[in-house]
């Protein structure tokens, strides 16, 4: 076993994790982070993906021990029910989502991108989400949704699809 100590969402966090174990395992089991899903674990779906230290990461390819000083950002610290970010709320307006499984790993790889490159173009949001898959919904609107995300973070009004 190690200690490791790092920050999650904002929050101090000290676990004792097996050096065998996986980010994505202490995020979930460890932490009750369910909003990070676990689906290939073989670094292919890209439904783990976190920010660490502000960079997209598949956690199912990166060991908790790895994890020591950084500052994790998962699904949860990105908004609220309440509240949505508005990569979130752009999901929401441009079906950008089905079953959602894929759904936390597409926003945090956007927030990545869009932290990035406020406002990329649409080839370049391809190529940012080459690495998640989704089954559900084609990627059509999830690209409309990381452009709607865009114009909003960039303080544009955008015409919402009905
Ligand atoms: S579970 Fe990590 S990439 Fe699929
Ligand atoms: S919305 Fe179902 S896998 Fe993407």
């Amino acid at each position: 076993m190690t200690t490791v100590k790092m920050t999650v969402n904002g929050q101090a966090v000290t676990r004792d994790v097996e050096n065998r174990q996986l980010l994505v395992e202490v995020l979930r089991d460890g932490l009750g982070l369910t909003g990070t899903h676990q689906g290939c674990d073989t670094s292919q779906c890209g439904c783990c993906t976190v920010l660490v230290d502000g960079r997209a990461v598949k956690s199912c390819t990166m060991l908790a021990v790895q994890a020591e000083g950084c500052s994790v950002t998962t699904i949860e610290g990105l908004g609220s029910m309440q509240a949505l970010h508005p990569i979130q709320q752009a999901f929401v307006d441009c079906h950008g989502l089905q079953c959602g499984f894929c759904t936390p790993g597409m926003i945090m790889t956007t927030a990545a991108l869009l932290a990035e490159t406020p406002e990329p173009d649409d080839d370049t949001i391809r190529e940012a989400l080459d690495g998640n898959l989704c089954r559900c919904t084609g990627y059509t609107n999830i690209v409309e949704a990381v452009r709607q995300a865009s114009a909003t973070m960039a303080g544009k009004s955008v015409a919402r699809p009905r």
